[in-house]
């Protein structure tokens, strides 16, 4: 070996000593697909803050692995989704995919985890059938049937006769519109109208003025997150929180995220979801606190702890491996794994591979000048009820 070669040799080493991520047989690489830009660009932002904040929390090694934690973005694209999961698998040789800010791109990586025998860990998107599509699929986000049913139970329990339901046209918002109409109709009530909206661009005005004009107790509402300060602006710009219309709905229209600059609109708000930053626990105390110190003040919304909780299930999955990061290892592992979350106890359904938590009814008050979904009552450990008729 010349002397040329021997320092660069030395130099290789100390570059690989210093960047274990580049070639070091211990790295466990998690591939995280999100939607950083575009009208989902907030998912993308809250869950990748989400993950971020439990590395930095954790540090980067678990069971004598280091973490690496690759984020993509695949601007809200099913094909880019897919192409991003090929290569994540394929070249970087990531041991789980995690993420998906939407229904189809959840689905669009599903092939690619059964194929590769990769854990894909869906951290957002909700429609319930999304587990079905691989073997391989684990949920820490939510179903929309696990969220919509307790809010019909609560309608009827609070004199809500008469309701028009509105959703986002796909996947989440059909199990909205079913599981709530069901629900709400096998109780006694009344669906007047069931309206759907766009996904692209929506404009509720339209629709909004046939609530007016069909008058009904409430209006049940599903967006996806990001698209519920549009829907609430035009909610009041309608006159239809006068007219003494009720707003009710999953959690996702009261997003964290969004509650400041949908601003008093919002008040009297009641809907029911698995997570609120006004959550009173010291876990969630100690979330919310670290996440807003890490993040110039961003209040964290439940995209972000379902990533951070997608990030402890992995760790857990490792130590109980003991670091075998193969696919058919971890799949098992987190099986039936349960553990606290900021949100309250939750657990992986061994059968689904979906979440079993807390569903809480919540409704948007003002605590310290600052609007919050404040929780007072709480269905535990719901299982989502449209898998546990088949099993
Ligand atoms: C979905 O596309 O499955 C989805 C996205 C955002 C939500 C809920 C569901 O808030």
């Amino acid at each position: 070996m010349t002397a040329r070669t021997s320092t660069l040799c030395v130099a290789l080493a100390a570059l690989l000593a210093a960047s274990p991520a580049l070639a070091d047989d211990n790295s466990v690489t998690i591939g995280m697909i999100l939607p950083m830009t575009g009208p989902s660009a907030s998912t993308g932002k809250q869950e990748k803050a989400g993950a971020e904040l439990y590395l930095q929390q954790h540090g980067d090694t678990v069971a004598g692995k280091t973490i690496v934690l690759a984020v993509k973005d695949d601007t809200g694209a099913a094909d880019v989704t897919k192409r991003l999961a090929q290569d994540l698998v394929a070249n970087d040789h990531a041991a789980a995919l995690m993420g998906f800010g939407l229904t189809p791109l959840a689905l669009a990586a599903a092939p690619i985890a059964t194929e590769a025998k990769v854990p894909e860990i869906v951290t957002a998107a909700a429609t319930a059938s999304i587990t079905e599509k691989s073997p391989f699929i684990v949920r820490t986000s939510f179903t929309l049937p696990q969220a919509s049913a307790p809010m019909a139970q609560w309608a009827l329990n609070n004199g809500v006769k008469k309701v028009v339901t509105i959703v986002t046209d796909y996947g989440p918002g059909v199990d909205a519109e079913k599981w709530f109409g069901e629900t709400f109709e096998k109780g006694g009530g009344t669906i007047v109208e069931r309206i759907r909206a766009p996904l692209k661009n929506p404009d509720f005005a339209p629709f909004l003025q046939r609530v007016a004009d069909d008058k009904p107790d409430a209006v049940f509402v599903f967006v996806p997150s990001g698209f519920g300060s549009v829907f609430m602006k035009q909610f009041v710009e309608r006159g239809l929180d006068k007219a003494g219309v009720k707003l009710i709905g999953t959690g996702d229209v009261t997003d964290d995220d969004q509650l400041a600059d949908i601003g008093d609109a919002a008040l009297g708000a009641v809907t029911a979801h698995h997570y609120s930053a006004a959550h009173d626990s010291p876990e969630n105390k100690a979330f919310v606190a670290a996440f807003e110190k890490a993040n110039a003040g961003m209040r964290p919304n439940f995209m972000a702890v379902a990533a951070y909780d997608g990030m402890d299930l992995v760790y857990r999955a490792l130590e109980k491996t003991k670091g075998d990061a193969s696919g058919p290892a971890l799949l098992a592992a987190m099986k039936g794994m349960s553990w606290t979350s900021p949100r309250g106890p939750v657990s992986i359904d061994p059968e689904t591979r979906d979440i079993v938590q807390n569903i809480y009814v919540r409704k948007v008050e003002k605590t310290d000048g600052a609007l919050y979904n404040v929780e007072f009552a709480t269905i535990p450990d719901v299982k989502d009820p449209y898998k546990a008729g088949k099993h």
